[in-house]
């Protein structure tokens, strides 16, 4: 379709430009002391959708932060895609290992982006993905080629478990009604291995706190003669996985779908370079679970793993101290079948079994939500292999991601719809890490890849 390049070329500095500019704003749903730049964020996507042609585009207050909803109705007789995504962002520490200031974006050049790559926190996780359907909404208008209705949900809490969004969802069925959801929030294999996402895993985030003696004591004193939670804790969550590094917990992998052999193999054909992994992340072995693959690892299979630890004294120096308190934050990533409620509750009866007299313990689970997978020949995919078969001239693989997007089994369950992920992020772009960047050729490739998504379906769905 060369209108879509021609205007891409026509445009895309200024599409760049906008991106720098959404960029600049740090709206880090995790921390209150960002509240106005997350809601000043809303009021910009707001601009961008009305400017972008949308007809009617609302703030959509919540009891947290607000939802942006827009639509263009060409004709009601025609399917509807809903495009779902995020403006909110991770926090951006440890500030320190950024070479650049996070909310002050700059296009470098990297060796798998040669053509640049916008450095900031939330290019690629998620604004710049979700600003690419915003911008091929207006090259669609422009050039008048929007063969269908569309609505926009933009969010400002994925990051911190989407609970506004839930209740939006389960509130607004008839609004949100729709033919396909279409979300770009994940990533492909590589830039010239195009890849669509059919599968999400489930997520539980559970914290625990383990105390010991009812005040700090002194290490000579006391060590030796009272449970120390420090030692407690690494010894409990030592034994969550045995020596294979299954998980231990009792009845955790009761409902983990097993993947047919045939399955298997498919997957074991997608390009995959262990040295090149191994090399990237500067370790020597990869680790994971006995007779897995590494991409089974880190899709099919459920995992758990520390996301934080502390307690006792961590300042300069030394000082000889038994703390009162332990702490660690704990995800598992799930897998499609179990259910996150179920298994928060399965760790919590066994962490509390496993503590040793002289400790208490105490569960409290943050956030959670299921799994995801998609059929491959929903009309949704089939459109959208088409359309990367049109902009990187080859067929997308399908590909499980090891991430987790809660909400999307929630849309499926209340809008009964499916969704695609048309993701343009690398796992090199360092989401949620230090130096996040997306690169200029993949938003632009979004851009372009995305009308031509609304094309194919729309036309599928007249044939259907
Ligand atoms: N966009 C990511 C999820 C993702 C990234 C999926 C890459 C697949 C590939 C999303 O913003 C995210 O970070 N999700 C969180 C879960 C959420 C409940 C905080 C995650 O996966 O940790
Ligand atoms: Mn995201
Ligand atoms: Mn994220």
């Amino acid at each position: 379709m060369q209108h879509i390049h021609t205007y891409i070329q026509e445009h895309k500095d200024r599409f760049i430009n906008e991106l720098l500019e959404l960029l600049k704003i740090p709206s880090i749903s995790a921390d209150s002391a960002y509240e106005k730049d997350v809601i000043k964020t809303a009021d910009v996507i707001k601009k961008s959708l009305e400017a972008a042609g949308c007809d009617a585009v609302e703030i959509c207050l919540t009891p947290g932060y607000p939802i942006v909803y827009g639509e263009k109705i060409v004709d009601p007789s025609l399917p509807t895609v809903l495009v779902y995504g995020h403006y909110d962002v991770q926090p951006p520490d440890p500030i320190d290992l950024w070479d650049s200031p996070p909310f002050e974006p700059v296009i470098k050049k990297t060796e798998i982006h040669p053509e640049g790559a916008i450095f900031a926190r939330g290019s690629c996780d998620d604004k710049g993905q979700m600003y690419m359907h915003v911008k091929a909404l207006e090259l669609m208008t422009e050039t008048d080629q929007l063969p269908c209705n569309v609505k926009f949900m933009i969010e400002g809490e994925e990051e911190v478990g989407s609970k506004s969004l839930s209740w939006f969802v389960e509130n607004n069925q008839e609004k949100l009604a729709n033919d396909v959801i279409l979300i770009s929030d994940t990533g492909m294999i590589a830039k010239d291995v195009p890849s669509i996402t059919t599968g999400l895993r489930g997520l539980s985030y559970v914290e625990v706190e383990v105390t010991g003696p009812n005040r700090d004591l002194h290490s000579g004193l006391y060590g030796g003669a009272v449970a120390n939670p420090i030692n407690v804790l690494t010894k409990m969550i030592a034994s969550l996985h045995d020596e294979n590094n299954h998980i231990t917990i009792p009845g955790f992998y009761d409902k983990v779908e097993n993947l047919s052999d045939s399955e298997r193999e498919q997957m074991a054909k997608a390009p995959f370079s262990l040295e090149a992994y191994k090399k990237a992340l500067d370790i020597n072995a990869v680790y994971g679970e006995k007779g897995y693959s590494t991409n089974e690892r880190n899709s099919i299979r459920p995992t758990l793993d520390v996301n934080g630890i502390w307690g006792g004294y961590t300042g300069e120096g030394a000082k000889t101290v038994i703390a009162s308190k332990a702490y660690a934050k704990i995800s598992m990533r799930l897998v499609p079948n179990q259910d996150w409620e179920e298994i928060t509750t399965l760790f919590k009866n066994h962490f509390e079994s496993i503590a040793p007299d002289g400790v208490t313990i105490k569960v409290t689970p943050h956030h959670g939500g299921q799994g995801y997978v998609t059929p491959i020949d929903s009309l949704g995919y089939q459109a959208a292999s088409s359309a990367y078969q049109d902009s990187f001239g080859k067929t997308p693989i399908p590909q499980r991601s090891g991430g987790s997007i809660p909400i999307v089994s929630l849309f499926e369950k209340e809008l009964k719809s499916k969704t695609i992920l048309m993701g343009f992020g690398l796992d090199s772009d360092a989401i949620h890490s230090p130096n996040e960047h997306f690169g200029v050729w993949n938003y632009l490739k979004g851009i372009e890849t995305i009308p031509l998504f609304y094309k194919y379906f729309t036309e599928l769905s007249k044939n259907k």
